[in-house]
């Protein structure tokens, strides 16, 4: 069956902090492709991307998953645990094999489920992968800080102080060289999108269907406030 992106969040709850993200990301990916010279599977890319971060929940530590998704959903706390609590039983603690997960039960396409997956082993297959839409897929993510669309520099300094760590010297200059490469084969420089250009995709976006099994969406959430 075919189901929007939004029934697809309001099925898995996901909070709209990581719902925005996905749009937002989405919306970078489809600039990418609409300017693409040649041709890209832009449906699975932009699935890819709506989906890539629906198992985030499991791996953001207690306090940040209160304090961040209480900003923008007027949920108690004990809903936000009780909610990461259920992913964990069924999705598994570990935030890939959660994705995995539930990409196997969402029964999406195999190019869809393969671009949402592989995003998160950027370090190990980047430097070596000729796959043109994993790279606008990698790009697109690192495009997009929790808010807004921003520069590649700017995202890697806001992951690093996020998550207190650093990204090795060898791994930004790949991620440069992908922008590079994604700018030589656009007719605009990747590098120019803005949450302004992004923006007025994102209402648009929600309506994006996405091929799903009938299934998934019957195997219900209830979590309890
Ligand atoms: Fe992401």
């Amino acid at each position: 069956m075919l189901a929007s992106i939004s029934r697809v969040y309001e099925h898995y709850k996901t909070p709209l902090r990581l719902r925005h993200h996905m749009l937002r990301v989405a919306g970078v990916a489809q600039i990418i492709c609409e300017n693409w010279r040649g041709s890209l599977d832009t449906k699975s890319v932009i699935t890819a991307m709506l989906v890539h971060d629906l198992s985030k929940i499991v791996s953001i530590p207690d306090s940040s998953l209160i304090r961040e998704s209480s900003k923008e959903d007027d949920k108690p706390s004990r809903y936000w645990l009780n909610l990461k609590r259920e992913y964990i039983e069924r999705y598994g603690s570990e935030e890939h094999m959660a994705v995995f997960n539930m990409a196997n039960e969402m029964g999406l396409s195999q190019r869809a489920s393969h671009l949402a997956l592989n995003i998160f082993l950027e370090n190990a297959t980047l430097p070596r992968t000729k796959d043109s839409e994993l790279k606008v897929c990698v790009y697109s993510d690192l495009r997009v800080s929790p808010s807004s669309v921003t520069t590649l520099d700017e995202r890697i300094k806001d992951v690093e102080k996020r998550y207190a760590v650093k990204y090795p010297r060898e791994t930004v200059r790949i991620l440069h060289k992908i922008e590079d490469e994604i700018r030589a084969h656009t007719r605009s420089d990747p590098s120019s999108i803005t949450e302004k250009e992004v923006a007025p995709k994102i209402k648009k976006l929600e309506g994006f269907r996405i091929s799903i099994s009938s299934k998934a969406l019957s195997n219900r959430f209830e979590v309890s406030k």
